[in-house]
């Protein structure tokens, strides 16, 4: 029997395709401009580095406590109080390794084999594919998409529950798209879960990324702390820290023991001098989300100027958040072959429409956390290929 015969049903039934399948031979390639990863062109600031360092030679380099060291879950409590209107305490942060990790953690504590969760879509393909690892249905509800940009009716979320029903996801701001819900609808979402006693995952991992303000509308401003909802967080996107794989969520205080057994169970915990780096970050790392955000607004102001003078292309209202674009191109059928033949083309690489939902064919996602002598020439290049 082979190793993949050997696999248990449900990681035969993960999707094996992602970008780097995608793009060949051709990750790394420098001649290749990548607009393809949920990741820009900066890196950390040097306090991050340095306070690693520090915590290193200070002794910070045993076991930690599971939900997290005691410094950095005050540090994100503070942070969190300060950022919001509703006080948030250390007792319900729990320090994980990554968004992605969060994620994980959380469809584990809600949902079981068997169970189903349901997706706001378009949406990141990992939530859905670490669903299915665990054997969970991964559902989706689609947002509207019009002229007027991107929308969700939540009474869909609401008729799409059914018995088995455990979880609810969305991000907000959202991957791909950069829209951001409303309050009214994170409020109708929160008491929809309420009601069904379902949990709400609300993925919070680029709220530091909303153009011309503090942060996007968080739902922790009208969630009590035992409501059935966890907010992820990481440090990979407003600090640019993708390969530190730092990250956190917020729970109910009550549910603090469990993720600590978790932790336990799973990683036992994430690198203790890591998690210094990770305070310094927050304390220290405010005039570099400032500039991580002022990148991202100055790239979408330069993809979208581009997009929006070809006729084929149809984006709505400019995302105001986020690090992505998320536009439809008329006539186009299979968005995977799509970014083949543009990587072959012109050398730039973008993620796949179909990556982030069912009926996202058309769709095509570039990153626009580069520098603008990058995206000015991607988008030279992709303007003839998609005249
Ligand atoms: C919506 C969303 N959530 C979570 C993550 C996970 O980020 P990380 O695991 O790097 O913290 C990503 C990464 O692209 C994302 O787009």
């Amino acid at each position: 029997m082979t190793a993949l015969a050997g696999a248990r049903a449900q990681i035969r039934d993960i999707s094996l395709e992602n970008i780097a399948s995608l793009a060949g031979g051709r990750l790394g390639d420098p001649s290749v401009i990548p607009l393809w990863f949920g990741e820009g062109d900066l890196q950390a600031p040097d306090l991050v580095g340095e306070a690693m360092r520090r915590a290193v030679s200070e002794g910070h380099v045993f076991y930690a406590q599971q939900n997290g060291v005691p410094r950095l879950r005050e540090v994100l409590a503070a942070y969190l109080t300060g950022l919001g209107t509703r006080p948030v305490g250390p007792e319900r942060i729990t320090v994980s390794q990554s968004g992605m990790n969060s994620i994980m953690l959380a469809l584990m504590l809600s949902c079981e084999a068997g169970d189903n969760m349901i997706a706001v879509d378009p949406v990141w393909p990992n939530a859905g594919g670490a669903a299915r690892l665990l054997g969970v249905e991964a559902r989706t509800v689609r947002m509207d998409f019009s002229d007027d940009g991107w929308s969700l009716d939540p009474e869909r979320v609401a008729a799409s529950i059914d018995g088995r029903t455990r979880a609810v996801f969305f991000a907000s701001p959202g991957n791909p798209t950069g829209a951001m819900l409303p309050m009214d609808v994170q409020a109708a979402l929160l008491e929809t879960c309420r009601r069904r006693g379902v949990w709400l995952i609300a993925d919070e991992v680029y709220n530091r990324l909303a153009f011309g303000r503090e942060a996007a509308p968080t739902i922790l401003d009208i969630a009590d702390p035992e409501d059935r909802l966890i907010v992820v967080n990481s440090f990979s996107k407003a600090w640019a820290m993708t390969g530190w794989r730092l990250g956190w969520m917020v729970h109910p205080p009550s549910l603090a023991q469990t993720l600590a057994m978790m932790t336990q169970y799973t990683t036992s915990g994430v690198t203790t001098f890591l998690q210094h780096a990770g305070a310094a970050a927050i304390r220290e790392g405010e005039p570099f989300v400032a500039a991580m955000r002022t990148h991202c607004e100055t790239g979408m102001d330069i993809v979208c100027d581009a997009l929006e003078r070809l006729p084929r292309v149809r984006l709505g209202p400019r995302p105001q958040a986020g690090m992505y674009v998320f536009f439809q191109v008329d006539g186009l059928a299979d968005s995977r072959a799509a970014c083949a033949d543009l990587l072959a083309r012109t050398g730039v690489g973008l993620a796949p429409g179909a990556f982030f939902g069912p009926g996202c064919e058309s769709f095509l996602r570039a990153c626009v956390c580069r520098d603008r002598a990058a995206l000015e020439e991607a988008m030279r290049r992709l303007s003839a290929a998609l005249a």
